[in-house]
């Protein structure tokens, strides 16, 4: 009964914004209203059916809304099948989540999926069904309550743009069923593609040209992605109506935040880049106010890598309540091949900054490729030539650069546009491949940025035992096309025996990461967004302050190969002596620092009173 009253006095409080939103995005005609009392209809089943312990779970976090912001926030990302073969795999890994301080997991996309290729899962068949190979539904309902009572929230992806060709609906729509041909994006012939194509941009140019692939009866339907990917029709709001039902249907089997996938290409408009378009927002804003109604706990998490501008546009507490930070990622990479902090200092003090409520998801590399979204403007205010300069990235991290340490593969190449992106592992891109004596400092020197600069830290699992790129993938057919695989390696049993011994490379970087990670969780400076910036006068050291209540810590870290100073002027505007804390030594007032290849220093100043 008190339940109940929860439900209505949420529905009541966020009900008007829902209703407004549907009506900016739908009209107010009939159909749409119809759409919308079902829509009411479905929030109600899908509330009665939300089991207990959630419910418990999303009063807690009510009261405790900053719950994410914590430093004691960290995450690990992982796939399925490559990670621990299954479901029943990743339970019994819980415990080494445990012991490497994770209390955020990212399981990659796990549901029914054509075989073969697949793009590693995102082209989803059923949001109600786990791939048969990793396990069943069930089992990922028990295993999100498993790892919440250790601490861990689940993250899943919500792969809302498009469906695969084999999801139900698709084969409907293929079947010129016109209730579900109205679910995608379907043409008779090339006279619609034709008119979007003059404005959008390829994005898996690889697989095929635009955005539209042909069906074998002729008719041409909108694929951005691989052309076994459908994108939605959100004009529809059936297909609204359908896709906030497998959201709620997700959000009971426990899973705590959705990766919103592809969120800048949800909303298309003739005559537009049809990417970022603010119906795209609307539509975020609507699934936040259904979840805020039914499934209150939920978080959304941004996935928009697009222009810097374009990103903080989805970060809002009643949008997406957690983003990527592409740029970081991008300008961390940048900051290991120029050893020069220039663009990456300039990101912390101008782009860093971000609503209440909200936080970025930080991280050294993903799944995907890197790609160099860093903005011209911001570029050309430090005198860097952006088209020159993203042609020199990829040429640095694919190892055709004379004298690059890094061992990356070309994703996506495009000679018409010069769009090229990067593919590998974080230890393959840092020298660990091609015998590099600064590798596993500068994996570390990677992470020490994540650790300190506010919201969610995540690690790409593997990569904390300093795994390489795993080539196998050439020599499967299905996986053959798409170099994002070198970066996706199996589970390293061997690295992962040798972490306990600091001597060998995977210990060396385990050891280093436990540190960062531990000294993270004690250090109450990390939490939250607050981020000033501090200008070490040399290019090589990137410097920024994170403010506590009495206290602030100044993270000092040196990307260069050579020992480099941080003289003793630019100290002396610190307060008293500091505490290094990943070393516990003192570091007396204002004396000079010299600061080793790829060394990471973390001073906490009291203040004085
Ligand atoms: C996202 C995923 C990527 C996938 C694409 C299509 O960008 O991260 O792996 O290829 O969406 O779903
Ligand atoms: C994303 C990006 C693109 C990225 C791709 C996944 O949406 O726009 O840069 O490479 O999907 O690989």
């Amino acid at each position: 009964m008190l339940d109940r009253l929860d439900f209505d006095r949420r529905r009541d409080r966020h009900l008007p914004r829902l209703s407004g939103l549907f009506q900016r995005l739908y009209g107010a005609d009939v159909g749409a209203q119809d759409e919308f009392l079902l829509l009411l209809a479905d929030l109600e089943q899908a509330w009665s059916e939300r089991p207990e312990t959630l419910r418990r779970l999303d009063t807690e976090r009510e009261s405790a809304p900053g719950w994410f912001q914590s430093n004691t926030m960290v995450g690990g990302v992982c796939y399925v099948d490559r990670f621990a073969g299954g479901l029943a795999g990743i339970r019994s890994r819980i415990p080494y989540f445990v012991e490497l301080g994770l209390n955020y997991l990212h399981l990659m996309p796990l549901f029914a999926s054509p075989t073969g290729s697949s793009d590693g899962g995102y082209a989803v068949s059923s949001y109600r069904d786990v791939d048969p190979a990793l396990g069943t539904m069930a089992e990922l309902a028990a295993l999100a309550a498993e790892l919440r009572a250790n601490g861990i929230s689940l993250v899943l992806d919500f792969v809302f743009n498009h469906t695969s060709n084999e999801h139900e609906w698709a084969q409907r729509a293929l079947a010129r069923d016109p209730e579900f041909e109205n679910f995608y994006l379907i043409y008779p012939h090339r006279e619609q593609p034709d008119a979007y194509e003059r404005t959008t941009r390829e994005i898996f140019p690889d697989d095929h040209p635009g955005s539209f692939v042909p069906l074998d009866d002729g008719r041409w339907v909108w694929s951005t992605f691989y052309h076994f990917q459908w994108d939605l029709n959100y004009r529809n709001p059936a297909v609204f109506r359908a896709m906030a039902r497998e959201l709620l249907f997700l959000a009971n089997q426990g899973v705590e935040i959705l990766r919103m996938d592809a969120v800048a290409f949800i909303w298309k408009q003739l005559g537009t880049s049809c990417e970022n378009l603010p119906e795209a927002h609307l539509l975020l804003q609507a699934f936040n106010a259904v979840c805020r109604i039914a499934a209150p706990s939920l978080l959304f998490k941004s996935e928009a890598i697009v222009h810097p501008d374009q990103i903080v546009e989805y970060i809002d507490e009643g949008e997406c309540q957690l983003s990527y930070n592409p740029l970081q990622m991008a300008l961390i990479w940048n900051t290991l091949a120029t050893r020069e902090v220039n663009l990456l200092e300039q990101a912390l003090v101008e782009r860093h900054a971000l609503p209440p409520g909200t936080a970025w998801v930080n991280y050294v590399r993903s799944h995907d490729d890197i790609g160099w979204t860093f903005a011209d403007e911001d570029a050309a205010e430090l005198g860097i030539d952006g088209t020159a300069h993203r042609r020199f990235l990829s040429d640095f991290f694919t190892g055709r650069f004379e004298g690059s340490f890094a061992r990356g593969l070309p994703f996506q190449e495009n000679p018409r546009t010069g769009d090229s992106r990067v593919a590998g592992s974080t230890a393959s891109l840092a020298g660990l491949e091609a015998g590099d004596p600064l590798a596993v400092a500068r994996i570390l020197a990677a992470h020490a940025v994540i650790m300190t600069t506010g919201g969610i830290p995540v690690i790409f699992l593997g990569d904390e035992v300093g795994q390489l790129n795993d080539y196998s993938y050439q020599d499967d057919a299905a996986l053959a096309v798409d170099s994002r695989w070198a970066g996706r390696p199996w589970f390293p049993l061997d690295a992962y025996a040798q972490r306990g011994e600091p001597t060998s490379l995977p210990g060396g970087v385990f050891h280093g990461m436990r540190r960062l990670i531990q000294v993270r969780r004690e250090t109450h400076e990390f939490a939250g967004n607050q981020l000033t910036g501090f200008d070490s006068k040399n290019p090589h050291v990137l410097g920024y302050v994170r403010p506590g209540a009495r206290s602030k810590v100044l993270v000092l870290i040196n990307f260069a190969d050579t020992p480099q100073p941080v003289a003793a002027e630019v100290l002396s505007g610190m307060s008293g002596d500091a505490t290094e804390l990943l070393s516990g030594r003192r570091h007396p007032h204002a004396a000079e620092l010299l600061l080793a290849p790829m060394a990471v220093v973390w001073l906490r100043y009291e203040e004085s009173h």
